[in-house]
């Protein structure tokens, strides 16, 4: 897409994004907005129970009504494949289940049947029409996930501080001895926290338009990973990678709910085969909470012992996850525990426990973003009891490398984020009793939490195609998700070629396009910047032999070697003046020199050092006691993410996880009818979100040294950080005001009832 900005702004620039104006004229597509000839609209229709069997599923009444083609279900169609399991990101997916595999239900909203009519209206009023008898049975979808009834059964696997959430259930991580150091030490906490389901709720339904032509597909869908997509949808529909094509241009978010398939894209898929027409199918927001992915409940043990002037001696995370009956999704809390503080005792493990609920998958910073607020408000209380400054007892437990693999790390500047995050917040000037600070008539409470997230890439392809009419075309098939991916990617491309941005036209969001990341692990752009730089080199070589090997050319008969690609002009070397590449390729009646680049990943692979990004928060929140008012005042947030591409799009990231994390602290939780076994704030009027009026000041600073273990640039990721430990931070300061503490989110106030 064209860009109107005038002036060269390469890396490190604040440039808005360049998919902004499409956005607000309303002319991006997004997967919805497609319409085709004969295009026939589908709504599933969900089980009402979450556990038991269909008995009976009655359609004729649907059948019948106006409008309607078919009603689909088990006993006449069976046209949707399992996927294959995949270990690798490249064909996952979290539900294996196509729908109507069985007759069996095992979660609320389920699947059942699909109306397909001539209108949204139409399919709405049929599937409603559908009647299905069920032998019920009670479900369980209890918040206690049994620790500590439940002993943790301790298996090897193999430690990978790197894992996503491949991990086996059993130790994760292990090192000294935990039971003899924590056994004798002086100071000690041994607390459980808990964390509820929360669910994603991007603004951008999930929606599949599916294109049958007679011999293949083209997929419309809201995916966080075009390929990944293809892939699956190749195997589930039963049909070569080469006859699916996957578009996905335009995302209102995913925020990992969108990584990876759910039923009703292959549903959809195999109707429009079936019936040989295109199909819509959009989610109602209601089967978004029901079958769409969720973060699973969690419950952590935290044990921390340590020395009376603060130096961890032992560290032990326990922490189990629900899952869905069929799936293993696990919820790698101890994602950050292996390597984050220096200490020689330490042992991380995990388990998982089954519950009637739709699959759980990744969502933003998983496994993370649960363990960090588990550990790190297990540091504040640990700091507590030690009489000590909490950010002073971080500090004294930095670590020197990576204690768990034994590999120094990357880029690690945790100490400068501190540092520099105390100071811009007023940090000294706390004083540590617990209501002992007040403004206008209310009682502060100042709170901090370190966070950390990976950093490493997948593999990655990209294009380069210089143009005659002198502009620049960058491709890629991996997508943006809302996150600033066009836009970072035309500064990527500018920066290597020295060509304005304007000039560089971005093209994402296809699977015809060269391979690309998945938009999820904050590594989409960490990935992109190997394989852009090797494919601008490939186009700039091309250029430079067009140059030569044209007779019409000035540089005809020159030796590619002589010539130099500067600021978009080809020269001889050692000369100022040269020739833009639009007319070095016109001269040469060449339309464009093209070159691709691909580079491998790091992600799951043998890592020589450890690569995460790192950060701090500091909040204040305000406590009005007499009215029972928390608000989260102010956030300081510094952040260590390597070199920082776009401070805007990146401050954008950062602000709005900040906000998220108050949401996760103060309001967010799915909660699920013990009854029925459904989510039953499945809206988003009952689903509490934090929104503009919960958004205090943000303060975010970035400290921009680049990590060049990681790419060319130094960049890493800065997608999912924010939302790491802010929410330990505020119930942290949420205790430092009330002396209440809150270790089951999120935090009520009738949790703070009782404050004196
Ligand atoms: Mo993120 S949960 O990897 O989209």
């Amino acid at each position: 897409m064209p860009v109107k900005n005038k002036k060269l702004m390469g890396v490190g620039m604040a440039m808005p994004r360049i998919d902004g104006p499409l956005k607000v004229s309303g002319t991006a597509m997004y997967t919805s907005d497609h319409h085709f000839p004969g295009m026939l609209y589908a709504v599933p229709v969900g089980s009402t129970i979450a556990k038991g069997r269909i008995e009976k599923l009655d359609v004729a009444k649907a059948e019948k009504m106006p409008g309607v083609h078919a009603i689909y279900h088990r006993a006449n169609f069976n046209k949707v494949f399992r996927a294959a399991p995949d270990t690798d990101f490249t064909a996952y997916m979290d539900e294996h289940r196509p729908a109507f595999e069985d007759d069996t239900i095992r979660y609320y909203g389920q699947f059942v049947a699909v109306a397909v009519a001539d209108t949204f209206e139409q399919a709405q009023a049929a599937a409603d029409a559908v009647r299905v008898t069920y032998r019920a049975e009670k479900p369980n979808v209890s918040r206690d996930l049994g620790m500590g009834a439940q002993p943790v059964i301790p298996k090897p696997t193999e430690p990978n501080a790197t894992s996503h959430n491949d991990e086996a259930p059993g130790v994760v991580s292990e090192r000294g001895e935990v039971e003899k150091a924590f056994g004798t030490a002086l100071v000690k906490i041994d607390q459980i926290y808990t964390t509820p389901p929360e669910t994603h709720c991007a603004i951008e339904l999930h929606a599949t338009v599916a294109v049958w032509d007679g011999d293949g597909y083209t997929l419309y869908e809201s995916t966080q990973a075009v390929g990944n997509h293809r892939n699956v949808m190749q195997q589930q529909l039963g049909v070569p990678k080469e006859k699916v094509r996957v578009i996905s241009r335009f995302l209102g978010s995913g925020f990992g709910g969108k990584l990876f398939p759910w039923p009703h894209a292959a549903l959809a898929g195999g109707v429009a085969r079936e019936m040989n027409r295109p199909i819509k199918l959009v989610l109602s927001r209601a089967q978004v909470f029901q079958g769409a992915g969720h973060r699973p409940a969690t419950q952590q043990r935290v044990r921390l012992s340590a020395t009376p002037d603060g130096k961890l001696t032992s560290f032990t995370h326990d922490y189990i996850n629900h899952t869905s009956i069929l799936d293993e999704y696990k919820e790698n809390c101890g994602e950050a525990t292996p390597y984050f503080y220096s200490v020689p005792n330490l042992r991380v493990t995990a388990a998982l426990t089954k519950r009637n609920v739709g699959c759980p998958t990744s969502m933003r910073g998983p496994g993370a973003v649960p363990g960090l607020f588990a550990t790190e408000t297990a540091m504040d209380e640990l700091a507590i009891a030690l009489h000590m400054d909490p950010l002073q007892l971080r500090a004294v437990n930095e670590p020197a490398m990576d204690e768990s693999l034994k590999i120094p790390f990357s880029s690690r500047h945790t100490l400068e984020c501190y540092s520099v995050g105390a100071e811009k917040f007023g940090w000294s000037k706390r004083t540590p009793q617990v209501g002992s600070m007040k403004q206008d008539g209310l009682t502060l409470g100042w709170g901090v939490a370190a966070c950390s997230w990976l950093a490493e890439r997948f593999p990655a392809s990209a294009s380069v195609d210089l143009r005659a009419d002198g502009t620049a075309r960058v491709s890629c098939g991996t997508q943006d998700i809302g996150t600033g991916t066009y836009t970072v990617l035309a500064q990527v491309t500018s920066e290597k070629l020295g060509v304005p941005v304007d000039r560089v036209e971005v093209v994402l969001g296809d699977t015809d396009l060269p391979p690309g990341p998945l938009s999820g692990g904050s590594m989409a752009s960490a990935s992109l910047i190997p394989a852009v730089y090797l494919a601008a080199e490939g186009a700039i070589q091309k250029l430079l032999l067009t140059a030569v090997s044209s007779p019409s050319s000035r540089f005809f008969g020159k030796k590619p070697e002589e010539l130099e690609f500067k600021e978009g002009n080809v020269r001889l070397k050692g000369q100022t003046q040269g020739q833009e590449f639009g007319a070095v390729l016109r001269a040469a009646h060449v339309s464009a020199a093209s070159g691709n680049g691909s580079a491998q990943g790091t992600f799951g692979g043998k890592a020589e050092v450890s690569r995460h990004s790192y950060g701090v928060h500091f909040v204040e929140v305000t406590w009005d006691e007499a009215i029972a008012r928390l608000r989260v005042n102010r956030v300081v947030t510094v952040i260590d993410a390597g070199k920082i591409i776009n401070p805007r799009t990146a401050r954008n990231q950062i602000e709005g996880a900040a906000v998220m994390g108050i949401g996760m602290a103060l309001f967010e939780e799915t909660v699920y009818d013990h009854r029925s076994g459904a989510p039953i704030n499945r809206n988003f009027a009952d689903y509490v979100m934090a929104t503009n009026a919960d958004a205090p000041r943000i303060d975010v600073t970035f400290l921009d040294h680049p990590d060049m273990a990681l790419n060319e640039l130094g960049a890493r990721g800065v997608g999912e950080i924010g939302l790491a430990g802010i929410a330990a931070a505020i119930s942290s300061a949420v205790y430092h005001a009330t002396g209440i503490r809150v270790r089951d989110l999120p935090i009520k106030i009738e949790d703070l009832l009782a404050s004196k």
